[in-house]
């Protein structure tokens, strides 16, 4: 097992990353535990759940809303939480988001923990103190920087999870290897088809890499003014992507890795030596990395993220394979970057896709 420690401001948060974690009952605190988790995971996992009063939320962003908060606020009314009730996170990253966000505002905050059970909950969801709800049609617009005390990352969850899902959580993982740990990269090029098996060795080495990437970034800006936009990479296209093609997020972020990646050896900084492994990578791993898309409404998507408040955006780059780059770009040019890129994001009508 490997424990990676989480230090900031308000608190210290502990990552234990480990195959099987035993009975997750007794990494409980004293007192009284309620879990919160979705129907399909806890008709997956039941029996691995603590035995604690246990709240079910639908599963899917859907679920990830004000109306589930207030569900998740009712039935703590109704099971008397006080100040001292520990409430529990178990699934994937929605469950994780809304059981911080509820933890943290109820009573004005309660003790909470994680125990992720999607590849892409254990790299990432988890990991930073980010919990929120989407509100009206915006993406995490309401929400709280609150990190839990604990995150039980159990690799036997993820035992059933559907490839899709998979798929998402190695992207994130491909992306804490590019922008911070050559050797991480270099690791996974050796081991790409042990790690798409969910081979427990490596998988236990991956997550735990990506836990200590993704909390070194946010120990050193919890508030996102700097470093911490370096996990964007790959995202900022990727989400556009995501919204105009409907992409899954792993392959939206793929894509947009691969972007970023070309952008960066247009102006100088990534070899194309570079560029060519994380493209080879990324295939190996099954992820794309061409999509095809209608150019003018990825570019519309550019132009209405919501974090996009005046013209320039603060892209992230790659210098080389392992080190990353924040850069900003004007939104022309990235535009133009984008259309200027045919071989990955071919016109829609070329490719036959809306
Ligand atoms: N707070 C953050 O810093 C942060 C970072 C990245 C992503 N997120 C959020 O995380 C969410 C995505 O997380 P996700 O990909 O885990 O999605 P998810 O929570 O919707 O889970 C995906 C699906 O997998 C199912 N599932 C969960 N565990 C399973 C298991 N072990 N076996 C089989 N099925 C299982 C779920 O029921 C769900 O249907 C998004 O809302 C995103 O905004 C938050």
């Amino acid at each position: 097992m490997r424990t990676i420690e989480l230090k900031t401001a308000t608190r210290t948060s502990r990552v234990h990353v480990g195959e099987g974690l035993g009975d997750l009952s007794r990494w409980l605190p004293a007192g009284r535990c309620v879990v919160v988790t979705d129907r399909d995971v806890l008709a997956l996992h039941r029996e691995d759940l603590p035995a604690c009063p246990t709240l079910a939320i639908a599963a899917g962003e859907a679920a990830k809303s004000l109306a589930t908060v207030e569900e998740l606020y009712e039935a703590l009314l109704d099971l008397e939480a006080d100040r001292g009730t520990f409430l529990l996170g178990v699934g994937g990253g929605v469950v994780s988001d809304i059981a911080g966000f509820v933890a943290s505002t109820f009573l004005r905050g309660l003790s909470f923990g994680f125990v992720p059970t999607t590849l892409l909950a254990q790299v990432d969801a988890s990991v930073g103190g980010k919990n929120g709800v989407n509100f009206q049609g915006y993406k995490n617009l309401i929400g709280t920087i609150n990190p839990p005390q604990f995150v039980l990352c159990d690799l036997r969850f993820l035992r059933t999870l559907p490839e899709a899902e998979v798929a998402n959580g190695m992207a994130e993982i491909v992306k804490h290897a590019l922008i911070a740990d050559a050797g991480m990269f270099a690791y996974l090029e050796e081991n790409a088809g042990r790690a798409l098996a969910l081979e427990p060795a490596v998988i236990e080495r991956l997550v735990g890499d990506s836990v200590a990437i993704k909390s070194a970034v946010v120990a050193g800006d919890e508030r996102e003014a700097g470093e911490r936009r370096k996990l964007n990479f790959g995202h900022t296209l990727g989400h556009a992507l995501e919204k105009t093609l409907g992409l899954p997020h792993g392959e939206a972020v793929s894509v947009g890795m691969v972007m970023a990646g070309a952008i960066s050896v247009r102006r100088g900084m990534l070899s194309r030596k570079g560029f060519d492994r994380m493209a080879r990578l990324l295939e190996r791993l099954r992820l794309p990395c061409a999509a095809a898309a209608p150019l003018e409404r990825v570019a519309d998507a550019l132009r209405r993220d919501k974090k996009r408040a005046a013209r320039k955006l603060h892209l992230v780059l790659l210098a080389e394979v392992g080190r990353a780059v924040v850069e900003e770009v004007g939104l022309e040019e990235l535009e133009e970057l984008v259309a200027g890129h045919p071989e990955i994001l071919r016109p829609a009508a070329a490719g036959g896709s809306p």
